[in-house]
């Protein structure tokens, strides 16, 4: 069942939205060569705390952290840990925050000092995919629409698009319905209404899609051990189109 949020309901998740974007924007100014994702993770919590703000994914069905930090050819979920980034890294930072009740789903795809030509390639890509979905998402279109439009940008510069893991209604729970693929066919699937709300999460992979579980059961990498990129924003229709919750402002696009 899909629940459809009021305006009222809607700014208070742009609240959260907005905490989440500005953390983005903060963790931005942190990585480089020498940090480690267990200090970001701190580096979060602590964020959240003073702001009174709640991160969603601890405990969440028992994963152990704030924030997911997936590094090259890990698709999500990956663990924050002690290892140090280095030149050349890229990561995905993946948070859901909790203000007033209310939620909020953003993760950021990040380089690690100068990348290669073939990772910055595909963070470019995923990026661009992601607002192409986004730019689909307006009342009366289907989500089939909003997939394709990934699925087909995605393909033709060469990446794939993961299939294992999509995108989802969010409110006061996480996961709600619908889930969002990002890849299918224009005109099938969900028919997109004023006040649904839910993230647009493209994982893209610079070989193929198909992926491994590591031995934590939670993270999941590439099976061809080529590089993944992530870029997640939380949306909501409205009759003038889609309001992203968790922009960043226009210089992070
Ligand atoms: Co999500």
């Amino acid at each position: 069942m899909i629940i459809i949020k009021t305006m009222e309901e809607i700014e208070k998740m742009k609240k959260a939205g907005e905490l989440l974007a500005g953390l983005h924007k903060e963790i931005a100014k942190l990585i480089r060569p020498g940090i480690t994702t267990m200090e970001i993770d701190r580096f979060v919590e602590d964020y959240l705390d003073e702001r009174g703000a709640i991160p969603e994914q601890k405990g969440y069905h028992g994963y152990p952290y704030a924030t997911c930090a997936s590094i090259n050819d890990e698709i999500c979920h990956g663990f924050p840990r002690d290892e140090k980034l280095k030149e050349g890294d890229i990561l995905a930072i993946d948070m859901v925050v909790r203000l007033d009740g209310w939620l909020a789903d953003s993760a950021w795809s990040y380089t690690v000092g100068e990348v290669s030509e073939e990772a910055r390639k595909l963070l470019d890509v995923t990026r661009k995919s992601l607002y192409l979905g986004i730019e689909k998402a307006v009342p009366g279109n289907r989500l089939g629409d909003v997939g394709s439009a990934i699925q087909q940008y995605v393909e033709s510069n060469g990446f794939s698009v993961v299939r294992d893991f999509v995108g989802h209604g969010i409110g006061r729970d996480m996961h709600e319905d619908p889930q969002v693929p990002h890849f299918g066919k224009p005109g099938r699937g969900v028919r997109l209404m004023e006040g649904m709300v839910f993230t647009i999460e493209p994982m893209v992979n610079a070989g193929e899609y198909g992926m491994k579980l590591d031995d934590n059961k939670w993270t999941a990498r590439t099976i061809d051990g080529s590089l993944s990129a992530q870029y997640e924003h939380t949306i909501a229709i409205t009759k003038d189109g889609p309001i992203i919750l968790t922009d960043q402002g226009e210089s992070r696009e």
